[in-house]
């Protein structure tokens, strides 16, 4: 008999704590086996003693990249045998100590690689060709006439794409490069021999990758080792009419070195999907820039994809509170020394 059929047996169903509003059918899938409690707000995070409150009782978690799940929450959730995460990435879970206190940690990958391959090529299409700031031009009634370089741009085709982090993402943004007839670098841990064949890429060490590329697209993990990754000396690489573009994780980029290098024109644009704090304050310097497009960090926003990331994270819960392997295990080392 499972864990599930215990509970179920003794009337006992595992506590669920979900840290957001979720749409009504996925709810109703967790709550078909679980004692479910919920934050039941759509744009308000949950207060963390909130948080810290509900986490004392229950079995698993439910949460977004909004919540900090740290070693001092972990010390306070004696029964707690999962965090399902809705997001790809888990840099907000303390994975190690969740490791060490038998608990799983699940994320939901594959289901949004393509979306947030889309609005990377988005962020690079509206940087190069100042989408957003015609716009805001013609909006603002600043269009007199038309100019021979009125609002010039930087070319996609034939240009050359960098990117850092050639993970599913990564491999997505270079499928979509390939349309533009761009000419493909990238950098990563590990070689992959395989995609280099099938997508016509090259590897190259991240100086070449900085000094060679018109955009460089940042894709990696947010980890200790990615920290700061792009920083002063690698802005100073990279060509003076080159566009980065950041759809990962906001501390992978120095936002003052970041802001220093598009302000003194060492490099032409950015485009930003995430920043070290989140939502990010609008008196950030990096905002008063206007080659600098911003958004408030929807890489995976379609309709369809948050659905079945929302969705797949539920699946993550239900699976491992039925002690059934969860598909998306962040932390294989858990296993056999499970809660
Ligand atoms: C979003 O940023 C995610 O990690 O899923």
């Amino acid at each position: 008999m499972n864990y599930y059929e215990l509970k179920g047996v003794n009337g006992l169903k595992p506590k669920v704590y979900i840290t957001r509003k979720i749409p009504s059918q996925i709810l109703g899938k967790i709550k078909d086996s679980f004692d479910v409690t919920m934050w039941n707000e759509e744009e308000t995070p949950v207060p963390r003693e909130e948080l810290e409150r509900q986490i004392q009782t229950v079995d698993g978690l439910y949460c977004l990249l909004t919540e900090s799940i740290d070693r001092e929450l972990l010390e306070m959730a004696p029964n707690l045998k999962i965090i399902s995460n809705m997001a790809v990435g888990y840099n907000n879970i303390d994975v190690e100590s969740a490791t060490e206190k038998g608990i799983m940690v699940t994320n939901t990958p594959g289901v949004l690689t393509e979306t947030t391959a889309d609005l990377t090529f988005a962020l690079l299409m509206s940087t190069s060709r100042r989408i957003v700031e015609s716009d805001r031009y013609l909006r603002e009634g600043n269009w007199k006439t038309w100019s021979p370089m009125l609002l010039t741009g930087q070319d996609i085709y034939d240009a050359t794409l960098g990117i850092i982090g050639l993970g599913r993402i990564g491999e997505a943004v270079a499928r979509r490069a390939a349309g533009f007839n761009m000419n493909v670098l990238y950098h990563n841990r590990s070689r992959k021999l395989e995609a280099e064949q099938e997508l016509g890429i090259t590897y190259t060490s991240m100086e070449t990758l900085l000094k060679e590329s018109d955009f460089v697209c940042v894709l990696t993990p947010y980890t200790p080792e990615t920290k700061n990754l792009i920083d002063r000396e690698e802005l100073a690489l990279m060509k003076e009419t080159a566009i980065l573009v950041n759809t990962s994780r906001g501390g992978i980029v120095n936002e003052e070195a970041l802001y220093l290098a598009l302000k003194n024109e060492k490099i032409w644009a950015a485009g930003l999907d995430v920043f070290e704090e989140e939502p990010v304050s609008l008196g950030h310097p990096l905002l008063t820039l206007s080659n600098v497009v911003v958004l408030p960090h929807i890489g995976s926003a379609s309709k369809k994809t948050r659905l079945k990331m929302a969705d797949v994270a539920a699946d993550n819960l239900i699976m491992g509170l039925q002690n059934l392997s969860p598909k998306h295990l962040v932390n294989a080392k858990v296993v056999g020394n499970q809660r």
